[in-house]
């Protein structure tokens, strides 16, 4: 591992308020990179200021809103004048059947999961091309390879993350932008308590969720070691490999068991 490559680096990460983005923050701020963090939440956002002045920014506010993304970006480019990696993490869930759920479930997944990170991606551009080794790294799920029931607009949302992904990876390759996508399993965090939506009474979490300090690491992993597309469990990567070679038997288990 090359962790020491990411002291003095210049970080904007969205969802830095818990879970996996505040794993992620921690960690990066241990390492001594240089981090702009944003959630709508502004307590966590503070205690990282406090804990580390000289490496924080902070800008609080709600990432679906054009405003908010136009903020980040300023505070980077007036602090920084370029930025090394941008993460979008920020995401929500909501678990219930499609049918009955309401039109403004799938708006608001869509808005966050996707369109959010779409624009806020297409406004760093200018700061990435001007970074130092610069990377994207957008924070998808293995459910944006294999759709599960229940989960629908929360599938489209990741799957429409990855394809874009995957169309930047190509057309940012000239400019020297690294794109990765990072597919986390379930995962011991706030989001399903967050979630906007749940009709359903069941345990989604299990009991196999994988810490976010490890996803963190992972995550650092990956973008030093400039990896594309990372899958980061057993479990996840059987139930992709599956999808590939027998899709109807993957359909069959996620339909009995997803
Ligand atoms: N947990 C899992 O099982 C799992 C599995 C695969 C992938 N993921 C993905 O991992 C990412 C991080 O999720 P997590 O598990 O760490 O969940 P989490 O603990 O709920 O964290 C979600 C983060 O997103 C922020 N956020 C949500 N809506 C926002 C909005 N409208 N504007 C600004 N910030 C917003 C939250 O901050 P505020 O509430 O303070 O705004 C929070 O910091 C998400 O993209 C999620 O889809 C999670």
């Amino acid at each position: 591992m090359k962790l020491n490559l990411i002291q003095g680096r210049r970080v904007i990460l969205t969802g830095a308020s818990s879970g996996i983005g505040e794993a992620l923050a921690s960690r990066l701020l241990e390492l001594e990179a240089n981090v702009l963090v944003t959630a709508r939440r502004e307590s966590p956002l503070i205690k990282l200021k406090e804990k580390y002045p000289q490496q924080v920014h902070w800008v609080s506010g709600d990432i679906t809103a054009p405003s908010t993304r136009q903020r980040l970006i300023e505070t980077a480019q007036e602090h920084w004048g370029a930025i090394d990696l941008l993460v979008n993490n920020a995401g929500i869930g909501a678990m219930g059947p499609f049918a009955e759920a309401s039109p403004d479930r799938l708006e608001l997944l869509m808005k966050v999961n996707f369109i959010a990170p779409a624009e806020l991606s297409r406004l760093a551009y200018p700061l990435l091309v001007k970074g130092e080794q610069p990377a994207l790294m957008n924070i998808g799920s293995i459910l944006g390879h294999r759709a599960v029931p229940w989960k629908s607009e929360y599938c489209a949302s990741k799957f429409a993350i990855r394809g874009l992904t995957a169309a930047l990876r190509s057309e940012w390759k000239s400019e020297g932008i690294d794109v990765l996508h990072l597919s986390p399993s379930t995962t011991d965090s706030q989001f399903f308590d967050q979630a906007i939506e749940n009709t359903m009474q069941r345990n989604w979490k299990g009991n196999r969720a994988m810490a976010p300090k490890r996803v963190a690491e992972i995550a650092l992993d990956a973008w030093v070691n400039r990896r594309r597309d990372v899958l980061l469990t057993p479990g996840g990567k059987a139930l992709v490999w599956l999808d590939r070679i027998a899709p109807r038997i993957a359909s069959w288990a996620v339909t009995r068991w997803g």
